[in-house]
């Protein structure tokens, strides 16, 4: 991004199930039975790796779920991005990791691990985390409210840092005659505060990024207060140009005021992509997934969504009115985001129900390659993002497609990268090693 360099765009995957459509699991183009195969993510990382994309990202949740409409999670993310460390060589390798739940240690051990072995390729997503019946696989009945979670994440984040700094980088010398290492070289953190203690040093050598790559994907105030102080790369959520371009404004504003360089900061909207030959054929994709899933399910998600019962709406009439967002007490992003397509679009019900099928509310692009290359083009030479999460509605094929038919147009065009110039997930972010 710096230097005399053209701003190139960058792209991330969300690799999630068997694709981010609630019905992706029941299309013959699902891959269901491999959802517990590492070769199957491996699969999905090298087809990322093949367009050179960032990073590949996993999402993680601590608590089991409905799955009775649908797979939720399978593999912990830490291990199994480790599998796919080995089967790839340069693609960034992120998953979440839950501030509420674990401690900084253990935490900054995995992850220090993970960048050793993809050689410089590890990144986290500071999550807070939404659920309650997470917190109660943690020894709580309940999750701590909103702005204690969030001091929470930022103590997290310091203490794990710390760790990461306790070793500098040449502190194993391993020569022969002489010692194994230099201990003044390997020093305590003695962190002390609200919600660790945790005394150092970290017993894991200093990792080739020195600390892994920061993710945060937090909507609220607190979340993007989060973002501005330590994130390298935001995951956002934005329905049209218009939220983007808020929300972007907004964010670069904080990583100023944070004292930081707002260009070392990659803002990337969530982008559920449907490729066609035709935008017809595109739209008829789309529908074609959107018919699978039964509105009882879209329903109840919706009801899980904005903490209301609508399982007995009027699927042909307008959406009732909602509380405004001041009164909400779930998940702020989400909700905004639903609010704003009520506002934006006045779908129907069933409308709205078909908006939130894939990924829940994130941009959506139908069309040719070359009208979703333009989109893409649009919203980055337009102060709406630095780059996408890449949300694909069905696995591998979604994916597939994007790279195969998308990617080579965002090259031909001067914005995206025709080749890796860096070996770190950072260098891929940030333009150097
Ligand atoms: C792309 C994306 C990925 C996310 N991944 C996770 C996740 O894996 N686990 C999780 O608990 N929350 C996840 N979240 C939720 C947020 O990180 C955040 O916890 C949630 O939005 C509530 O915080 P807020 O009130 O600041 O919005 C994700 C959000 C987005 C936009």
């Amino acid at each position: 991004m710096a230097g005399t360099q053209p701003r190139q765009l960058h792209l991330n995957a969300f690799v999630h199930g068997c694709g981010h459509h609630n019905a992706a699991w029941r299309s013959p183009r699902a891959k269901p039975a491999e959802l517990l195969d590492p070769g199957y993510w491996t699969g999905l990382a090298q087809t990322a790796e093949r367009g050179y994309f960032d990073a590949v990202f996993l999402a993680d949740g601590q608590s089991q779920g409905d799955i009775s409409h649908g797979p939720l999670w399978n593999l912990e993310p830490l291990t199994l991005l480790s599998a796919m460390a080995v089967g790839t060589d340069r693609i960034g390798l992120v998953c979440t990791v839950p501030a509420s739940f674990y401690q900084p240690f253990p935490a900054a051990r995995m992850l220090a691990s993970l960048d050793h072995i993809s050689r410089g390729r590890a990144g986290w997503n500071v999550v807070t985390s939404m659920f309650d019946a997470e917190a109660q696989n943690y020894g709580m009945d309940a999750l701590p409210v909103h702005a204690e979670r969030y001091g929470r994440a930022a103590e997290f984040v310091q203490a794990a840092l710390a760790l990461w700094e306790s070793w500098d980088t040449d502190a194993v010398g391993a020569e022969p005659g002489g010692s194994y290492a230099d201990m003044s070289k390997i020093r305590p953190v003695h962190h002390d505060g609200r919600n660790f203690r945790v005394a150092g040093p970290l017993n894991v050598p200093r990792s080739p990024q020195g600390s892994p790559v920061l993710f945060q994907a937090g909507a609220s105030d607190d979340g993007r207060n989060l973002a501005a102080q330590y994130a390298e790369g935001v995951y956002s959520v934005a329905a049209d140009l218009p939220s983007a371009q808020d929300y972007y404004r907004d964010v670069k504003a904080r990583v100023v005021r944070a004292g930081r360089n707002p260009g070392q900061v990659v803002v990337m909207p969530g982008l559920v992509s449907y490729i066609g030959g035709t935008a017809k054929e595109a739209a008829a994709a789309r529908a074609e997934l959107d018919g699978l899933v039964p509105v009882s399910q879209s329903l109840a998600q919706l009801g899980k969504f904005i903490q209301h019962d609508c399982s007995g709406w009027e699927l042909d009439a307008p959406v009732p009115r909602l509380a405004p967002a001041s009164d909400f007490t779930g998940p702020a992003g989400r909700y905004a985001t639903i609010l704003r397509l009520i506002e934006t679009e006045q779908p129907t019900v069933r409308q709205l129900l078909d908006r939130l099928a894939a990924g829940g509310g994130h941009c959506t692009m139908a069309g040719t390659p070359e009208q979703v290359a333009d989109q893409i083009q649009h919203w980055f030479e337009n102060g709406g993002a630095d780059g996408f999460n890449l949300m694909p509605p069905v696995l591998p094929g979604s994916l597939e497609e994007f790279v195969d038919r998308v990617v080579p147009l965002l090259q031909r065009r001067g914005l995206f990268r025709t080749g890796y110039k860096t070996r770190t997930l950072r260098g891929h972010l940030l333009g150097s090693d």
